[in-house]
C-alpha cells in the first residue's frame, strides 16, 4: 500500500525494469527485516507502519504476484499463470518459480534504504536460498520478526479484511473499517475481499504455515536473529513493541549492520 511519500515499489512489483518512483533514500544504517508468521497475523500491516519508521521498503511476494493477477491473461508469464493457481487455493507457489522471481528482484536486497521482506521466505529451501544469496553479497539481516496470535483471532482478521484494489491498503471490516464502506480513506479506490480469504483456501493456508513456514522458527532461531512480538492490541501499540525489540537487537548486535 502506498502513504504519501512512500515509493511506489515498481521495481520490486513490476521487475527490475521498472524504477521506484521516489527513489528510496539511501540510509547509514538500514534495516534488513524479515517479517514471519501466520497468514493473517498482520504482518502487511505492520509493514506499512514500519516502512513509515525506519523508511525500509515493503517488499511482499504476495503483493507481486495479485499484482500479476490483475493484469491481463496474455501479459502472464506460463510461470505466473500456474502460480497464480496455488495462490487462489491457499497453498503455496512452487520454490523454483519464487525463487525465479525473488532473484530477478534481487537488486531490492540491496536497497539503500534497506527492505522489510513480508511473505518471504516461507519454506527452508526458500530461507536457505536467501541467506546464501545475501552472504554471497555481503549483506546480513538484523532480524527476523516472528509476529504471533491465537488462531481464533488470526480467523477473525482473515475474514474481514478489505484490501485497496488500486493502493493495497488494508482494512478490516469491523475492527479497522473505512470511514466511507468498500471506500479506500488513501485514495478513494474501491475495497475488495481477496480470493483467498474465503474460507476453504485460508484452511489451506493455515496449513501450509505450520507444515512449511512454522519450521522457519527455529531456523532463525539457531542463526541468533529470531525476536518474536505478541501481535494481539491495535496496530500502533504492535508496531511500538516491534521498534523496542529492534533497538534491543541493534544494540544488543551492532556488527551485523555492517554489511
Ligand atoms: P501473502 O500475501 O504473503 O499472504 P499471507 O502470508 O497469507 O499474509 P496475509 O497477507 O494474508 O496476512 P498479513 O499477515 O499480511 O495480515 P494483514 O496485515 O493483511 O501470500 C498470499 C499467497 O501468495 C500465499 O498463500 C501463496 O499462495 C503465495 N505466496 C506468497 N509468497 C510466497 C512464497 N514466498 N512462497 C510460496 N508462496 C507464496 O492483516 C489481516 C487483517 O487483519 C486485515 O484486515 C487488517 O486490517 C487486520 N489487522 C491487522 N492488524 C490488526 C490488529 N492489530 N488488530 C485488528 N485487526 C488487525
Amino acid at each position: 500500500m502506498n502513504s504519501p511519500g512512500k515509493p511506489d515499489r515498481a521495481t520490486w512489483i513490476q521487475g527490475p525494469s521498472a524504477n521506484c518512483s521516489p527513489r528510496p533514500e539511501r540510509v547509514q544504517e538500514p534495516w534488513r527485516l524479515v517479517l514471519l508468521g501466520a497468514p493473517g497475523v498482520g504482518k502487511g500491516t505492520q509493514a506499512d507502519l514500519l516502512h513509515q519508521r525506519l523508511n525500509a521498503c515493503h517488499l511482499s511476494t504476495g503483493d507481486v504476484f495479485r499484482s500479476a493477477g490483475s493484469r491481463s491473461e496474455c501479459d502472464q508469464s506460463p510461470a505466473m499463470k500456474a502460480a497464480l493457481q496455488y495462490m487462489r487455493r491457499g497453498d503455496l507457489v512452487p520454490d523454483s518459480i519464487v525463487w525465479e522471481m525473488v532473484l530477478e528482484r534481487s537488486g531490492c536486497l540491496r536497497c539503500g534504504g534497506g527492505f522489510l521482506l513480508d511473505g518471504f521466505p516461507r519454506t527452508l529451501a526458500q530461507a536457505e536460498s536467501l541467506k546464501q544469496l545475501m552472504e554471497n553479497q555481503r549483506l546480513y539481516l538484523t532480524a527476523v520478526l516472528n509476529y504471533s496470535l491465537p488462531l481464533s483471532e488470526i480467523v477473525v482478521r482473515l475474514s474481514g479484511r478489505r484490501t485497496c484494489q488500486n493502493c493495497k491498503a488494508v482494512y478490516h471490516a469491523t475492527e479497522r473499517p473505512p470511514k466511507s464502506a468498500d471506500t479506500c480513506d488513501r485514495c478513494g479506490g474501491k475495497l475488495f475481499q481477496r480470493e483467498d480469504d474465503r474460507p476453504e483456501s485460508v484452511k489451506v493456508r493455515l496449513e501450509a504455515y505450520e507444515k512449511s513456514t512454522a519450521p522457519l522458527i527455529e531456523f532463525y532461531q539457531r542463526m541468533g536473529i529470531l525476536v518474536t512480538v505478541t501481535a494481539s492490541g491495535t496496530p500502533e501499540d504492535i508496531c511500538e513493541r516491534t521498534i523496542a525489540v529492534l533497538e534491543d537487537c541493534r544494540k544488543r548486535n551492532p556488527a551485523r549492520e555492517r554489511g
